[in-house]
């Protein structure tokens, strides 16, 4: 079984702020140390190694980062390569990439050098949320430092010239879809493009691009310096490494920690968060990967392990690693209304079945927190919702599908009982309704 992550195989050493952000510090926790030697090994052995390594994009969808770095084109033609930096960060529980962009700017520059030299890109652009205003200052003065230092630039110790620009968005959460982020980024309303092309063979400004995110390029640095062997032999086969992992609502210590991938859920919660509020046996249930993964019911969270593959296994997902705990006193079906309005507020109404069943599901939810529902209406809300996923330009109808299939499908019984009972001239009245906009 994977126990608690030693102390020595951190690789977010300020992950809390408590030391210097800036370039002394960083060198002094072992940013930019060989950098210019990880370059020499050319990009054949980079790309190798960092798929040796395991690492599985930590944006959300856990794709092989050295596979998506592998499928930019191997020779530069008329067109430049970009690297694109995720940051927008913006999926509810989610605060991890913020800590790296504040706390330890240098690992994420340092990462973009690295990744952009691997894929012959001689600019990258990092894509920033909109809220993230003291994080973009932080962000600016460290490529101001590492550019001043020559680290980057034209003509720097490296011998890789490579430019940084921080672009702020306007604050969209479907801003974070990676097609949408190029568009705005070119100065365009933020709506994901139909795939394919991929960025690969056509991203920004209809050049080759990847996108990664925050995490996914800040550890790649480290991985390189103390070896790919080093990082699989964290966690689990097919789940290698250390992990951001952000634990938010009824625990006793919320907080955000690295972890190794697949520790258990039960061991994180306790180890790091003083347990569930009231006691694990107050525990009700846990959306394990940010608001877009289905929840688990405490049962599964006996033995849950905090990776892709367990938690897919549950049929849920490692999405981002922000564990949303819910104690016995949480209303679900009102958490998940909730939930369902966030997706409706955020479509970007480019698709039908987006645009409108994200507003007609969480109209019908609304009417469930309440047990204003005929029965039959359990079926119709859950055959809409797959309806909409699955049938989008972009993952943002399955995000809003998703959370009310998790809810049926192990809290059913609960709505039954909610519309038995309004019925009956009861209705529930915990919680308040979102005003009809
Ligand atoms: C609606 C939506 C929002 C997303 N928001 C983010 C985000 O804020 N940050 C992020 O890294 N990925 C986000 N993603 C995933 C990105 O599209 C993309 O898969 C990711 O940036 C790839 O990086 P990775 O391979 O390093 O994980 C979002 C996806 C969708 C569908
Ligand atoms: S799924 Fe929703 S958010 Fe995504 S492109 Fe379609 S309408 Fe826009």
């Amino acid at each position: 079984m994977v126990g608690i992550l030693a102390d020595k195989d951190r690789i977010f050493t300020n992950l809390y702020g408590f030391h210097d952000w800036g370039l002394e510090g960083a060198k002094s926790r072992g940013c930019w140390n060989a950098t210019r030697e990880i370059l020499q090994q050319g990009r054949d052995w980079i790309i190798d190694n960092v798929k040796a390594s395991g690492l599985r994009g930590r944006g959300g969808a856990g794709f092989s980062t050295g596979l998506k770095w592998s499928f930019m084109p191997k020779e530069v033609g008329a067109r430049p390569h970009y690297l694109v930096v995720n940051a927008d960060e913006s999926e509810p529980g989610t605060c991890k990439d913020r800590e790296i962009l504040r706390h330890d700017p240098h690992l994420l520059i340092e990462g973009c050098l690295i990744a952009s030299f691997a894929m012959q890109a001689h600019a990258a652009y990092i894509y920033l949320r909109g809220e993230y205003v003291r994080e973009r200052e932080v962000m600016e003065e460290a490529v101001r430092q590492a550019y001043e230092a020559k680290l980057i630039g034209k003509d720097n110790v490296h011998g890789w010239d490579f430019d940084l620009y921080i672009h702020h968005g306007a604050g969209a959460y479907i801003c974070g879809e990676e097609t949408a982020l190029l568009e705005s980024l070119e100065g365009k309303k933020g709506q994901p493009r139909l795939k394919p092309p991929f960025p690969a063979g056509a991203g920004l400004y209809g050049c080759p691009t990847t996108v990664n995110n925050v995490e996914s390029i800040a550890v790649t640095g480290t991985i390189l310096r103390r070896g790919a062997a080093w990082f699989a032999g964290i966690g689990r086969a097919n789940n290698t490494g250390t992990k951001l992992m952000c634990i938010s609502g009824h625990v006793n210590k919320p907080c955000n920690v690295e972890e190794a991938m697949s520790i258990p859920l039960k061991q994180l919660l306790e180890e790091h968060c003083g347990g569930v509020r009231g006691g694990w046996g107050n525990l009700k249930a846990v959306i394990p990967g940010g608001s877009s993964v289905p929840m688990i019911p405490a049962e599964q969270c006996e033995t849950a392990l905090m990776d892709f593959d367990s938690l897919r296994e549950l049929r849920s997902g490692l999405g981002t690693a922000a564990v949303i705990v819910m104690d016995k006193s949480t209303d679900l079906v009102r958490a998940i209304a909730r939930l369902a309005y966030f997706y409706k507020h955020e479509s970007c109404g480019q698709c039908t079945p987006c645009r409108e069943g994200t507003g007609w599901m969480w109209r019908v939810m609304e009417r469930m927190v309440r047990g204003d529902a005929e029965m039959k209406e359990i079926d119709l809300l859950l055959d809409v919702a797959s309806q909409v996923e699955g049938h989008t330009i972009c993952a943002l109808g399955d995000a809003a599908a998703w959370p009310i299939q998790g809810l049926f499908r192990h809290f059913r019984p609960e709505v039954e009982a909610r519309i038995t009972s309004y019925r009956a001239g009861k209705p529930h009245v915990q919680g308040h309704a979102i005003a009809a906009e």
